[in-house]
């Protein structure tokens, strides 16, 4: 048997070993210090002026969106199907009206053409994701939404390092959002990042971070205007904004400064486990023609090339078979707009009308890619395929 699961050594002992010597050494382990230090590096990581850390990409996608509206009023968001549930969630717990753009299925991510004709003057922003490691954006979508100063949010949860023209995914938009679930490419057990280069932005997500907060802004001069305009209210409990506590704790932080040291080196090699894989697999069977450039993925993605329920059945019984651990229709969910959460909510709106969304969702899966997942295993996972 093969044996792959989705992820395997994500966290590694002398993560553990790290968080032990903190908590031998602190006693104080909400968000402080290490929140603060995981966020510098990250934004030196990433090459941007700030970074949020949040209890997860979920949580990264709410405020986000939360803040969209507050400074671009209610409207319409650009978004995909094939994505995670939290980034439709986040648009409708916003008040914001999700408009869905089918997907290519060369990265799965939204189709130029799709976002372009569906913005309108009730755009408030495309929230695109960058699907499995693929980078997902052009720079003809750039172009056009800096011509019509529609701004872009970038899901980049599950694409660490993913990068367009060498400059990673993460830095194109007003804003991003990253996950460090344990299945992603590094770990805080759960976690995400708020990224952006605006400040006011920025500071909108620090209160929405922590209840609504005007004293986590530190932009001091934001903080008086605001008490000067309250002077009924106290400016250490003045809440300015409906905000949730999003906040993280030191122990994930000090996971984050120790896996981050890592990354780079386990995307180079989770980069070279996809090419191979890819180059072994049969084009006539299986979809080949990805978008490599720039691709980092934690996932080989499997999708056939002439679909049929009878195919994909003997691709699943084989996996099961094998004991490679797989997720349908990418990240799990598929087609988000099948979803009943998205039916109750847009009852008038046809899924089947995202041509491309449905193909990956009923013919399309992972299986994992990790740093240390072995050559032969990589072979003989191409070998069963192949032999379908
Ligand atoms: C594209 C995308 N956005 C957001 C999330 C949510 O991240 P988290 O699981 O950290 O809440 C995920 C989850 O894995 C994801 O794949």
């Amino acid at each position: 048997m093969l044996n792959i699961p989705l992820m395997k050594n994500n966290i590694l002992p002398e993560d553990i070993e790290a968080l032990v010597t903190f908590l031998r050494t602190e006693d104080r382990l909400t968000n402080g210090p290490k929140v603060v230090e995981f966020e510098k590096a990250w934004s030196e990581w990433l090459g941007v002026k700030h970074s949020l850390f949040v209890n997860s990409g979920a949580s990264a996608n709410l405020i986000t969106m939360a803040v969209i509206r507050d400074l671009y009023g209610p409207g319409e968001v650009i978004v995909p199907p094939i994505t995670w549930s939290s980034d439709i969630t986040s648009v409708f717990a916003a008040g914001l009206t999700p408009v869905f753009a089918d997907v290519n299925v060369s990265n799965m991510a939204m189709d130029e053409e799709e976002i372009i004709s569906h913005l309108s003057e009730n755009t408030r922003a495309v929230f695109l994701t960058h699907v499995l490691g693929f980078n997902g954006l052009s720079q003809r979508l750039l172009e056009e939404l800096k011509a019509r100063n529609i701004p872009l949010i970038e899901d980049v949860c599950e694409s660490h390092g993913a990068s367009m023209g060498g400059k990673k995914c993460g830095t194109f938009g007003l804003a991003s959002n990253f996950s460090f679930y344990y299945a992603h490419h590094m770990s805080t057990i759960e976690g995400g990042m708020i990224c952006t280069d605006d400040d006011g932005f920025y500071q909108m997500c620090r209160m929405y971070r922590s209840h609504g907060m005007v004293r986590e802004l530190t932009d001091e001069n934001m903080k008086r205007e605001y008490a000067e305009k309250h002077p009924d209210l106290r400016p250490e409990f003045l809440f300015a904004v409906p905000g949730y506590n999003m906040r993280s704790t030191e122990l994930n932080a000090v996971m984050g400064l120790s896996q981050l040291p890592r990354l780079d080196a386990n995307n180079a090699r989770r980069v070279e486990n996809l090419k191979l894989f890819i180059s072994h697999l049969d084009p006539e069977k299986y979809f080949t023609d990805f978008a490599m450039e720039g691709a980092v993925n934690y996932a080989f993605v499997v999708l056939l090339c002439h679909p049929s329920e009878e195919k994909f059945q003997a691709l699943t019984d084989m996996l099961r078979a094998e004991n490679v651990e797989f997720r349908r229709g990418t990240a799990g969910g598929g087609n988000m707009a099948r979803q009943p959460f998205v039916r109750q909510r847009m009852p008038g709106f046809n899924p089947a009308s995202l041509k491309n969304a449905d193909i990956i969702h009923f013919y399309g899966l992972y299986t994992g890619n990790y740093p240390t997942l072995e050559k032969e295993k990589i072979l003989g996972l191409c070998e069963c395929l192949n032999s379908l």
